[in-house]
This record gives C-alpha cells, sequence and structure tokens, in this order.
C-alpha cells in the first residue's frame, strides 16, 4: 500500500455527509488534505482542530465555472503537489422520466454531479501525472448501476461517473493514474434521509465509504480497482 504521510488530496463537498468522515479519516492516516466547500465557515466548524498544518480550506461551488482552476491552483500552492481528487459533492433532485419536471433540476445535477468533477480532473491532471501515482475517487452510486425506482435524472449522472472513473483510467495509466468508482446503496447522510424513512442505523455508514475510499487512494498501481460497489441490503449483481 502506498504510505498516506506527504501525499496530498483534495476533497469536495467535505462540509458534511460522507465527505466530513472522508476528510476526517484521511486526516487521521496522515493525509494532507485540501477541502473544498461552497462555505468556508460552515468548514472551519466541522473540520475544527484539524485546520492548518495538514489541512487547507477553499471555496468550492460546483456551480462555478471557475472554482476547479481556482482550487487546484490554491492547492498546490499550499502543499506543493498533489497526489488524489475525491469528486464527492453531488446533489440528488427529483427527475423523472415522466412528468412535467423544471430542466433546470436536471441540469443542476448535470453541472454538480458530472461536468465539475470532469473540470476538477482536467486541472489536476498535471499534477496527478507529476505523483507518479495519481488517484481519482468518484463517488458514483448504485444508481449508477441498475435502476431500482424514479430517479432517472440522478441514475443519468451517476452512470456517467462510471464513464469517467474508465476514461481516466484509460487516458492515465501509463502515467500512473488510477481510478476508482465506489457505487453506495442508501448511505446515512442528510441526501438519503431525504429519500427514505429507512431507520439510519440500517443504511451503510458514512464512514464505511470513507474507509473504502482511503483504500482506493492507498492501493498500489499494480492494484487497480475500478469500481467498489457497497450495499446494505441485498441486491442480484445482474
Ligand atoms: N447518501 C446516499 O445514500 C448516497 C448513495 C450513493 C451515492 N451518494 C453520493 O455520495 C456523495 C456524497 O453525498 P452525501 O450522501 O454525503 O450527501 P449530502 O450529505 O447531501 O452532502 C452533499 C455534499 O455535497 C456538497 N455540495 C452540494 N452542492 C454543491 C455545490 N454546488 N458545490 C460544492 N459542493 C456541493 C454539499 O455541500 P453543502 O454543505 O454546501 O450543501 C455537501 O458537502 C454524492 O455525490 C452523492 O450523490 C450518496
Amino acid at each position: 500500500m502506498l504510505d498516506p504521510r506527504g501525499r496530498v488530496v483534495m476533497v469536495s463537498g467535505a462540509s458534511r455527509g460522507m465527505g466530513l468522515k472522508i476528510a476526517h479519516h484521511l486526516h487521521d492516516l496522515g493525509y494532507h488534505l485540501s477541502l473544498g466547500g461552497r462555505d468556508l465557515s460552515a468548514l472551519e466548524g466541522v473540520v475544527g482542530q484539524r485546520v492548518g498544518g495538514r489541512v487547507s480550506l477553499h471555496v468550492y461551488d460546483a456551480h462555478d465555472p471557475a472554482a476547479a482552476a481556482a482550487w487546484v491552483s490554491a492547492t498546490i500552492a499550499e502543499h506543493g503537489r498533489l497526489d488524489g481528487l475525491v469528486n464527492n459533492a453531488g446533489i440528488l433532485r427529483d427527475v423523472r422520466l415522466e412528468g412535467a419536471e423544471d430542466e433546470s433540476e436536471l441540469d443542476a445535477m448535470w453541472q454538480v454531479n458530472v461536468k465539475a468533477p470532469v473540470h476538477l480532473v482536467r486541472q489536476a491532471w498535471p499534477h496527478l501525472k507529476a505523483s507518479g501515482s495519481g488517484r481519482v475517487v468518484n463517488m458514483a452510486s448504485m444508481s449508477g448501476k441498475r435502476i431500482a425506482g424514479n430517479l432517472m435524472g440522478y441514475s443519468l449522472t451517476k452512470y456517467a461517473m462510471a464513464g469517467l472513473t474508465e476514461q481516466i483510467r484509460h487516458d492515465g495509466w501509463d502515467h500512473g493514474i488510477r481510478a476508482t468508482a465506489i457505487c453506495p446503496g442508501y448511505v446515512a447522510t442528510d441526501m438519503a434521509y431525504a429519500l427514505t424513512d429507512l431507520d439510519p442505523e440500517k443504511m451503510t455508514q458514512p464512514e464505511d465509504v470513507a474507509a473504502l475510499v482511503a483504500t482506493a487512494l492507498a492501493l498500489p498501481n499494480t492494484a487497480s480497482v475500478p469500481e467498489m460497489m457497497v450495499n446494505y441490503r441485498y441486491e442480484p449483481i445482474t
């Protein structure tokens, strides 16, 4: 496994939910972190004592076309290198196949869940190449593996994340860049609470997803794992 100490990782959507647990876990493992969020004071509030030293905080709004370049250059200015990118920030809106939903909701999901991660990967690319063992972890979903409900718009974006992950693997392979799509079912965060009344204790816990992210970041170039499906319930793999 790669030694986390000295390695620099960017995590988007670190203010709450899985992103926050990922940030805490990676910090505890010794990574240097560049955390992106829409509200710096909210980030400061949740990251607390960890600010300073190995952690830097940056304004990152996935709707801002200039955000990716600004965050990556601030990361390089602060930490001097970049070894990993965790595209975690995401939104879910009710956009179904049938119905008269506002097209802007589909556009918003496409922007935050797909286009913004693409922009971050592009900006991070030269630095991930320079690392020699660059890693990208994309937070996809079981909704990007199969259709099990009425989440058409969201599912489209998560299927797209699988495509982005594979493209990164293809283009980055000879430069030591490896990419992994993490595909959870319900995870106990605000996003799932808005969708289901299922007891949060019965869902996958965000800490467990954080452990998967850490594994994807630490596996050597010779142990590439393209996808990790993780589920709180039995589902046949078709
Ligand atoms: N929870 C689940 O059941 C589940 C299952 C599979 C996959 N996922 C995926 O896992 C990832 C994390 O989700 P979560 O469950 O932790 O959701 P969450 O609790 O709703 O947190 C979402 C995170 O994304 C950030 N975000 C939203 N819009 C943003 C924007 N425009 N710019 C920057 N950051 C933005 C939020 O920041 P603010 O605090 O500023 O809003 C927050 O940090 C998402 O990609 C989601 O699609 C979730």
